[in-house]
């Protein structure tokens, strides 16, 4: 397994995963709108992979579920990415604010993953999240916070096994639906 920043030969393989009912686009995107997202990637696949390394900020603002407008912050967005197979296995995004360790309030956590059903189990968000750890460091950043819902219980040994420590339990924002999450800092500076 590896991490990639993709180019156009990966595309084709992440169009089929997301035509197979799955999909990494925020939380509540309804099925139109991935069909409307695998429209435009097929219109301009050079477009889509413009904003994987995003210093800057420049992508966009999105909508959150309760159609919250989020601004972009700086991120960098890998994929996980199957070298034998020559498959899409998931996908890993950083993101922080220059200079600062604090998140902006549309943003539980520095760093957010999904792997696709049909490769679950096998080590995959472990692997990228050790694989993102050593990009967070380079970045600069002393630690990250990790965000997840208490019942999540992969995403919890994911971060356990990546050194997280359980600093908080807390009611999300109503803009993240208001349920239980745990938050976990992985400390980067020793
Ligand atoms: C969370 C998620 C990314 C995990 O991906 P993955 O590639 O399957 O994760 P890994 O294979 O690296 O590790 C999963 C771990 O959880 C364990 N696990 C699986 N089901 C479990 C359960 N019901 N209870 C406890 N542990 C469980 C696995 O045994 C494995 O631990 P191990 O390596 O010690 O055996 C994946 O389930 C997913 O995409 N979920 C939907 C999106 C999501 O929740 N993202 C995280 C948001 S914070």
């Amino acid at each position: 397994m590896q991490l990639i920043k993709p180019n156009l030969s990966h595309v084709l393989s992440y169009i089929n995963s997301l035509k197979r009912g799955w999909h990494d686009l925020p939380t509540g995107t309804s099925a139109v709108s991935v069909k409307n997202k695998i429209d435009e990637i097929q219109e301009n696949p050079t477009q889509f992979l413009e904003f994987f390394d995003d210093l800057d900020a420049r992508a966009l603002p999105y909508l959150l579920p309760d159609q919250t407008v989020a601004y972009a912050v700086p991120s960098l967005r890998r994929w996980i990415w199957d070298e034998h197979k020559m498959q899409y296995c998931g996908t890993i995004s950083l993101r922080w604010q220059k200079g600062t360790t604090e998140l902006p309030p549309h943003l539980m956590g520095h760093i957010g993953y999904s792997v696709v059903p049909w490769e679950q189990n096998k080590g995959y968000a472990s692997f990228a999240l050790g694989e993102i750890l050593k990009v967070a460091k380079l970045q600069g950043l002393p630690f990250v916070y990790l965000v997840t819902d208490i019942s999540n219980k992969e995403s919890i040994r994911v971060i356990e096994k990546n050194g997280g420590i359980l600093i908080e339990t807390f009611t999300k924002p109503p803009m993240y639906g208001s349920g239980h999450a745990h938050r976990f800092k992985i400390l980067l500076v020793v």
